[in-house]
């Protein structure tokens, strides 16, 4: 019998590696880890509203060089040897008491590989420091899996990870040139928005220097729950060890009939409109409006303007990340995943409160502003937990215990339908009544039309 050389080549099994996962997903991966190392630190306890305070992450990229440190605690020296190194996970069970992301064990080295051919990677753990270097050679060099880990005293000022990236891939070079490429405004508009939720509650993200603000997830609400008015839709359950919050509502005032027919490609307003899909603390889907999150499918209606004002975010937090309805790559949701199907529905549910609400106010919405008056905007996940204990119902299912908040949102008064009137005149008569009746040629054709209107009904009524 002979032995046949079956061993991976390295250079095959890097540029496997390395080829389906996106640029910006390799480096989000690294802050990612960042994250997880806190909550490493915390033992997963990170009870109070700013559990992030005073950890950062400092992202440099430029043609010569990519890195990033952080204070978040370092990778202890024993798991840099035994596993943190290794290409995938020895240990399946690794952190299934914490919420955090880290699932395949290969992140942080696919990012490194990705972009360059020589690396650094310094971490200190309980004042001890060491370097791990990955080397052009290495990396050609197929019987080697071993690399070495150097102790040094030069320390970093805090406990953290400092990873730095040299021999840059001429693609990624041009990635990071601010001259050639638009990448890194993605890359801070992407970060701004899937840790915004960690940011707001005290993580700080440099990238270039530049602070990086988080998105807005803010819906309006009233703190008085007992009367009916503008609140948001929400639901809570526990399922298959992940706990589900669902909450959607309005996050401004309608939109008004002409401000939707002014929609044009580039609308003044920003619409901040859809679902914000958002899994341990992570933002893995941002305001979508698409079948994804249940718009246009079943009764649901598809997302349309006269719905840019209606905004929801769903969240899943577990212990077991393998549990949360993630997409391998982490920043997109499985939609086959049950405990996703399950916020769905109530997903949908809550949605439809709102879209009919805009459809039987429609051409009105003036008198609803007076409603919005009482609200107030507060951050979407905040809002679920002031919701007083008796204000929430149970929800009757056979497989689990959830609960809902259905607001008593106003109604038109009945018999008072009312319908729009729109059409066409030429622009030289329009303003002919302009000046007529408000010694304005420029007076808005609404007014006008309005004008006419109440005039011949006048008329009309004195018949
Ligand atoms: N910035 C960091 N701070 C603390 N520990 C880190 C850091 N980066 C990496 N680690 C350690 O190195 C290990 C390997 O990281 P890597 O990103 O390769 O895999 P992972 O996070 O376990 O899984 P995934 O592939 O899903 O990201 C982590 O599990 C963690 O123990
Ligand atoms: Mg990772």
């Amino acid at each position: 019998m002979t032995i046949v050389d079956a061993s991976p080549t390295k250079r095959f099994f890097v540029s496997m590696l390395t080829r389906d996962i996106a640029l910006i997903d390799a480096i989000l991966d690294l802050l990612d880890n960042c994250i997880d190392g806190i909550l490493r630190k915390h033992k997963g306890v990170l009870n109070n509203n700013r559990p992030y305070e005073g950890y950062w992450a400092k992202i440099i990229a430029t043609p010569e060089l990519f890195s990033i440190i952080d204070n978040c605690g370092g990778i202890p020296k024993d798991i840099a040897e035994k596993s943190a190194f290794r290409l995938g996970r020895v240990d399946g069970e690794l952190d299934s008491d914490l919420p955090t992301v880290g699932m395949y064990g290969i992140g942080m080295k696919r990012a490194l590989f990705k972009m360059g051919k020589r690396s650094v990677v310094r971490s200190q753990h309980n004042g001890e420091a060491y370097d791990v270097k990955i080397t052009p050679e290495w990396l050609s060099d197929d019987n080697s899996w071993q690399l070495q880990l150097q102790s040094t005293d030069d320390n970093l000022l805090q406990d953290g990870t400092y990873i730095i990236v040299t021999d840059l891939y001429e693609p990624i070079q041009v990635e990071f040139d601010l001259k050639q490429s638009d990448f890194l405004e993605d890359l801070e508009k992407e970060i701004a928005r899937l840790f915004a939720l960690i940011i707001k509650k005290g993580f700080t993200v440099y990238l270039n220097d530049m602070q990086v603000k988080p998105v807005s997830l803010d819906i309006l609400y009233s703190s008085d729950f007992t009367i009916s008015g503008i609140q948001p839709y929400a639901f809570r359950t526990i399922y298959s060890d992940v706990e589900i919050d669902v909450i959607v509502g309005f996050y401004r005032q309608l939109a008004t009939v002409e401000e939707v027919d002014q929609d044009t490609d580039l609308p003044r307003v920003e619409v901040k409109a859809g679902w914000t899909v958002v899994c341990n603390d992570r933002i893995v889907v941002y305001q979508d409006r698409s079948i994804v999150t249940g718009w246009g499918l079943g009764n649901v209606p598809h997302y349309h303007p006269q719905f840019r004002t209606i905004a929801g975010v769903v969240q899943f937090t577990s212990n077991n990340s393998n549990n949360l309805p993630l997409r391998t790559t982490k920043r997109g949701i499985e939609m086959q995943s049950p405990t996703y199907l399950l916020a769905l529905q109530y997903m949908q549910e809550g949605v439809k409160k709102f879209t009919y609400f805009t459809n039987k106010w429609k051409g009105r919405e003036q008198e609803t502003f007076i409603d919005f008056k009482q609200t107030e905007p507060q951050y979407a996940i905040q809002v679920v937990k002031a919701i007083p204990e008796e204000r929430w119902q149970k929800v009757k299912r056979s497989d689990v215990e959830a609960k809902r908040f259905i607001p008593e949102l106003p109604m038109p008064p009945k018999n008072d339908e009312k319908i729009r009137i729109s059409f066409f005149r030429l622009s030289k008569e329009v303003e002919i009544l302009g000046e007529f009746f408000f010694d304005d040629q420029n007076a808005s054709p609404s007014e006008i039309g309005n004008h006419c209107f109440n005039d011949a009904l006048a008329k009309a009524k004195a018949q």
